[in-house]
């Protein structure tokens, strides 16, 4: 698997910044929320190399063997609540942009999929999960959740198709601390512009989903149509084959065109 991370890498690779590493957790959620909750600050990191319930979007599990990814948290500390939608894609223009310098001067295309994830050639390598904790009605802080996949390699799995790693998509070594450093970089970026008019443009503007044919599964129903646009807090903008237009907060989504 490559070298293991470790206290002394982040620290080299983190500086100043307050971080936790953990061999082996829970969910690095958990722990940053559980931290932000005695106070770590803005920017704070929780790294692990193995999640015994890793956690992914509408209540799937996140599993990786260690080794294989880059799996941190970081604390934020968003001074106006009203932004909080725009916190997953922040996590997701930051990965895609961190990425982008990982394949370069290769065929490799790195894209945002609506509605956290970010593909390579076409197959998810990352997911993104925000979770907040309040006081009382007073957001405390939220738990930017981030699981990239680095050297897994999906051959002969039943997630060949759909799945890839960075190293499986591009056939470089990879090195995770700096991986890292990128990524706290930009995420440092955005989450001083959230409020910027330019962060949803990049994810909407990089998004394989918009103008596209598709279904997307909610919890409860399938929907069908083509998809015109994403609001300012993330949703998706469909318009069905009876004309009419529909707002979706969720669902997985499959590209018929
Ligand atoms: C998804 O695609 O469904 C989101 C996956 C998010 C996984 C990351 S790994 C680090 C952090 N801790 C968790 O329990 N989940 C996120």
């Amino acid at each position: 698997v490559g070298e293991l991370l470790n206290e002394g890498i982040l620290r080299d690779t983190l500086g100043r910044r307050p971080f936790r590493f953990e061999p082996q957790t829970g969910s690095t959620n958990d722990d940053a929320i559980a931290w932000a909750q005695l106070g770590a600050p803005e920017g704070a990191v929780v790294i692990s190399e193995e999640q015994l319930s890793g956690r992914g979007r509408m209540g799937r599990m996140w599993v990786a063997p260690p080794g294989s990814s880059l799996l941190v948290s970081v604390v934020l500390r968003p001074t106006d609540p009203a932004l909080i939608n725009r916190i997953t894609i922040l996590g997701a223009v930051a990965v895609w942009e961190t990425l982008n310098e990982f394949i370069r001067n290769t065929d490799v295309v790195a894209q945002l999929k609506w509605p956290n994830d970010v593909l390579l050639n076409q197959r998810k390598v990352a997911g993104v999960l925000a979770e907040a904790t309040w006081l009382g009605s007073k957001l405390e802080a939220v738990a930017l959740g981030m699981g990239i996949n680095v050297r897994l390699n999906f051959a002969n799995t039943p997630l060949a198709g759909r799945a890839t790693s960075i190293e499986m998509a591009t056939g470089r070594q990879i090195d995770r601390a700096a991986l890292l450093a990128r990524l706290v970089e930009r995420i440092d970026y955005w989450s001083a512009r959230l409020g910027d008019p330019a962060l949803h443009k990049t994810w909407e503007q990089n998004l394989d989903t918009i103008g596209r044919t598709l279904t997307v599964q909610s919890a409860d129903e399938e929907y069908h149509g083509v998809a015109t646009a994403v609001g300012d807090d993330g949703t998706l903008v469909l318009e069905t084959d009876d004309g009419e237009q529909r707002i979706i907060t969720a669902g997985d989504v499959t590209l018929l065109d």
